[in-house]
């Protein structure tokens, strides 16, 4: 598979912009803005930032582009980028913004891209450098990746300035931003990639060497392991196809951690969803190739907790596997034992991403998570409730669901609590085992993420569906159409926030 996003080289300065060697400058302008730091900049342009402005051609609103040429500046180019109101300016407009103004850049057949990051309403300059380098990674980013002629390819960015008062907290940032960024993009790269060739085996040798490249240790089990540890619901629906099932663990053991909690990342890995033999209808069935970005986001944020050195003992597990009707599949009516030794009645076998979760988180506990966090693209009942790009969170007790919600919240994830009702259990009682892999139509989303907290135990535990986040339908300034690496930021700032959370 050839490249589809490469890395950009960061730095922080505090130099006068004028005298920085890059190409382009890519500045946030906001609505009403009164230019205010920006008078030099304005002249450079020959009074034509100012001039579009008062003609109304760029106003400031949210993502509106004016690229002007520089005159005097060693760059040549000012891409303006409409940023929308000042008093909302903070991270997430800093990233979408940034991720507009690169795509910019890059449309220019530019590749050295400084950034002015504008004075902030209150504070939090750390936040937005971090917010700035992810947004540059961002754009470089291909989707389409398989086409074997394509004109319209553009120059991969090299190099980001960012012009902000400088700090070693500010370069942290800077660097941290740029891991989430490559984090994004790796997951976006593995859930873009098509069925036939991201197979759970070629799966499991991507993530193999990911994992190499970050220094995180990582095992594949195969089949007979699967079987050995008697996962019985991920052996059900890998019935169905042809190509062997993995299961994926990963394990970040930073040097001197050993008491303290130990978090638990599973991710759901089926790489294409049929529905099995309670098939789907054909149309948009192509986009259940993207039905392991659960667990492409777990495997790419254990290589960038690895790689940021996070002090905290992380596992990530990932059963991967494909969901097709054969005539060896699982069959509504069959019950499945699972590896925690409760049975389950599999009413319809399109509902397989909470079997092979309820297997998953099992092996987490067994590992010795004492924090769950599980990523599914786990139901279309979750998009009709949140729309397409909010992800559902199901979790607890309330502080885990709160500690989870304030790291999507840093991520600029969209992600919005939703209920356990535990007299909802009944909607999936079975006649003939522990309980049914379905709930019905109603609460879908709920009884879903019940089922996986069967396996849960009394730990914290949070579920995230991303159906609808994880894959865009439509093209945004800042977001090309296909993977969005949803929930991978998110569960690296949780990692990141531990010393908040250890605790509980
Ligand atoms: N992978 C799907 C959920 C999904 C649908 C993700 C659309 C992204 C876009 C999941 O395995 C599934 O098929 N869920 C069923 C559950 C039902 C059979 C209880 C659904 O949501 O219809
Ligand atoms: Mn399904
Ligand atoms: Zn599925």
């Amino acid at each position: 598979m050839p490249s589809v996003h490469q890395p950009i080289t960061v730095r922080v300065t505090s130099e006068a912009p004028q005298s920085v060697d890059v190409d382009a400058w890519v500045v946030p302008v906001f609505e009403g803005d009164d230019l205010d730091g920006l008078a030099a900049l304005n002249e450079a342009s020959v009074g034509h930032l100012a001039a579009a402005r008062a003609r109304g051609e760029f106003t400031g609103r949210a993502f509106e582009v004016l690229t002007v040429p520089l005159a005097g500046w060693k760059a040549g180019w000012l891409v303006a980028v409409g940023a929308g109101p000042r008093t909302e300016y903070a991270a997430t407009a800093a990233r979408r913004v940034t991720t507009t103004g690169a795509l910019a850049v890059r449309a220019r057949r530019l590749t050295r891209m400084g950034v002015l990051s504008r004075p902030l309403p209150a504070g939090g300059a750390e936040h937005v450098v971090q917010a700035i380098a992810e947004g540059a990674f961002l754009a470089n980013f291909e989707g389409a990746s398989l086409k074997t002629a394509d004109p319209r390819r553009q120059p991969w960015l090299d190099e980001l300035v960012i012009v902000a008062a400088e700090s070693a907290g500010v370069r942290t940032a800077a660097a941290r931003g740029a891991l989430m960024g490559e984090a994004t993009n790796q997951a976006r790269a593995l859930v873009n990639e098509p069925g036939n060739l991201l197979t759970p085996r070629v799966f499991a040798e991507r993530a193999v060497e990911m994992a190499l490249t970050a220094g995180l240790p990582i095992d594949v089990l195969g089949e007979q392991e699967i079987a050995a540890l008697g996962m019985g619901l991920l052996h059900g629906v890998a019935r169905g196809s042809k190509e062997p099932p993995r299961v994926l663990v990963m394990r970040h053991d930073p040097p001197g951690v050993t008491g303290g909690p130990v978090l638990g990342l599973v991710g759901k890995g089926i790489t294409f969803d049929s529905g099995g033999i309670s098939i789907k209808p054909a149309d948009h069935m192509d986009k259940m190739k993207g039905d392991m970005a659960g667990g492409a986001a777990v495997v790419a944020a254990m290589c960038a907790i690895a790689r940021l050195g996070v002090p905290l003992r992380v596992v990530g597990i990932v059963p991967a596997t494909e969901n097709l009707p054969d005539g060896d599949a699982m069959k509504p009516g069959d019950v499945l034992t699972s590896a925690a030794g409760k049975t389950v009645e599999v009413l319809n076998t399109d509902a397989e991403g909470r079997l092979i979760l309820g297997d998953g988180v099992w092996y987490a506990r067994q590992l010795g998570a004492t924090h769950l966090v599980d990523v599914a693209t786990l139901t279309g009942a979750c998009m009709i409730a949140l729309g397409k790009t909010t992800t559902g969170l199901f979790a607890t007790p309330p502080a885990w669901s709160d500690e989870v919600r304030l790291a999507s919240e840093r991520a600029g994830e969209r992600m919005w609590p939703m209920p356990l009702f535990e007299d909802y259990r009944e909607l999936f009682r079975s006649e003939i085992a522990d309980f049914s892999n379905t709930g019905g139509r109603y609460g879908g989303a709920i009884t879903a993420a019940l089922f996986i907290k069967e396996f849960a135990g009394d730990l914290p535990w949070a579920h995230l569906d991303i159906a609808g986040p994880a894959w865009a339908e439509e093209a945004k300034p800042y977001q090309p159409k296909g993977a969005t690496g949803a929930a991978v930021r998110t569960l690296v700032e949780l990692a990141l926030a531990a010393g908040a959370w250890a605790g509980h």
